[in-house]
């Protein structure tokens, strides 16, 4: 999807219902996250996050699991002022970028993306995915968040995107974890919420064979 489109989102009034129910929304989705994390040692370690939005989510992470240093990429320059406003005195930079042409040197423990992949469909599907891989370290690890197919997606979905023009395309368990392998990360942990509606998927890097 081009940039204008969420430019559109961004620029859009949000109402006071939709920001409660966001906020209660929140609240579960980071109590499934934090879990899914359990095993995850991301103490002192390095967070990239891609289609940051406000980086709510990966703030909380970094809160939550002292993680020392969050890199935020986003295409808009509204969701990277929103972040510059939110981090207080964490270490979070931003990067102004297409989160398909990002080049970086550096490598991350944790690579996380909340809502963005769906936006990537046919044959940008795959290669979304391993630029999440690419950025991990070896043995470090990619969380994805992405809606699946349910009757509930598809409602927020029209809520929220159709009338901006954003486009996406659903997941369903069985195409995200085969994505992850072809990836090179392999599944360690699945959450799916509220009968399938979202769909939490933690891969770790492994070293490519052969
Ligand atoms: C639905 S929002 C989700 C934001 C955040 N991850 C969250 O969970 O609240 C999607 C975000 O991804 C950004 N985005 C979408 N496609 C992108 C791309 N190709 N490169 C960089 N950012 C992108 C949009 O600007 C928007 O801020």
């Amino acid at each position: 999807m081009p940039a204008e489109a969420w430019k559109a989102m961004w620029a859009r009034p949000s109402n006071a219902l939709w920001l409660r129910l966001c906020a209660w929304g929140n609240v579960i989705g980071d109590r499934v996250t934090f879990g899914l994390l359990k095993g995850v040692d991301l103490s002192g370690g390095t967070i990239l996050d891609l289609g940051c939005g406000h980086a709510r989510t990966t703030m909380a992470i970094m809160h939550r699991f002292g993680a020392r240093s969050l890199t935020g990429v986003d295409f808009c320059e509204e969701a990277l002022e929103s972040v510059k406003r939110r981090r207080g005195d964490l270490a979070v930079r931003t990067i102004h970028s297409d989160l398909m042409s990002l080049d970086l040197d550096e490598r991350f423990d944790l690579v996380f993306s909340a809502y963005v992949a769906e936006h990537f469909w046919g044959d940008l599907r795959l290669p979304a995915i391993q630029q999440h891989a690419r950025f991990a370290k070896e043995g470090g690890h990619v969380l994805i968040i992405v809606p699946g197919p349910s009757f509930l997606s598809r409602a927020v979905n029209a809520a929220c995107n159709t009338p901006s023009g954003i486009n996406q395309v659903n997941f369903t368990r069985v195409e995200i974890n085969n994505l992850f392998t072809r990836a090179g990360l392999r599944v360690v942990g699945t959450r799916n919420l509220l009968f399938g509606s979202t769909l939490y998927t933690l891969g770790r890097k492994v070293k490519p064979s052969g």
